[in-house]
């Protein structure tokens, strides 16, 4: 049985007072919270606050991104040593807005990819297709080429450990999110694309998220898909009541199927 996972991906929203706020709330509405791994993923700046708020309890920190050298001059990244020494356990990469807006490439997440598992972060490694994409029949060769290069090299072992975020771009701050009979379609093409390369024991052990506005009316959809094991919720994670919802529906899942 796979262990749900709900991450709230922050993006550049909150200040590090905000961030600390939000957390201590949080912290209170979750403290019943069991079976679901929930992460959040603040700017870089509010790392540190939010880790030191978090140390001890079942919330996990995750950073946005990160380089993949320990360090060196590379003005205005982030290692994953230092990702570590803030206490990150968790850390989201290839974010289509990083490919985007940063030009980050497939080649670069897989750097990325290895250097996390080399300091004992988990990966949340997201893939999707654009809108174009999906609609010159393309969707299925994206997905699997970005996992192709993304994930090169690693062994099952690592692989295990490696969570995937299916974000279709064009449903990412859209409000138009993917029904989930397709993010499952997707997700189960993912997990059979796994199970090539690494085995169908590993495969079956990977998390699989969906992302693209997840939202407290549509969370149920997703979680009942039997691919799919979380999401990656942007917009919704940035408000107590919204997130909390999504997270206690992924509750009500892991307590259903234990
Ligand atoms: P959204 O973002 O939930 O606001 O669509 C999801 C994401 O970008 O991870």
């Amino acid at each position: 049985m796979r262990r749900p996972i709900i991450a709230g991906n922050w993006k550049m929203h909150k200040t590090v007072g905000e961030a600390v706020e939000f957390v201590r709330s949080l912290l209170t509405a979750l403290r019943d919270v069991e079976g679901v791994e929930v992460v959040v993923c603040p700017p870089a700046v509010a790392l540190k606050s939010v880790g030191d708020l978090l140390k001890g309890s079942a919330i996990g920190l995750g950073a946005q991104n990160m380089h993949w050298e320990e360090q060196g001059p590379f003005t205005g990244e982030i290692s994953p040593k230092m990702l570590v020494d803030v206490g990150c356990r968790y850390v989201i990469l290839g974010h289509s807005e990083r490919r985007q807006h940063f030009g980050e490439s497939d080649a670069a997440v897989n750097k990325k990819v290895h250097a996390a598992l080399r300091w004992g972060l988990i990966p949340i490694v997201c893939v999707g297709e654009r809108l174009e994409e999906r609609q010159a029949g393309r969707t299925d060769a994206v997905i699997q080429t970005q996992l192709k290069e993304s994930l090169a090299g690693l062994d099952s072992q690592e692989m295990a450990r490696v969570v995937i975020a299916y974000e279709p771009v064009w449903a990412i701050g859209t409000g138009l999110p993917a029904t989930g009979e397709e993010a499952n379609r997707v997700s189960g093409l993912i997990r059979r694309t796994l199970a090539e390369w690494f085995g169908e024991g590993t495969a079956q052990q990977v998390r699989i998220q969906y992302g693209g506005s997840v939202s407290p009316q549509n969370i149920s959809e997703f979680l009942a898909q039997q691919e799919i094991d979380g999401a990656l919720v942007g917009g919704a994670s940035l408000h107590l009541e919204s997130f909390s919802t999504i997270v206690r529906a992924a509750c009500r899942k892991a307590s259903s199927s234990s």
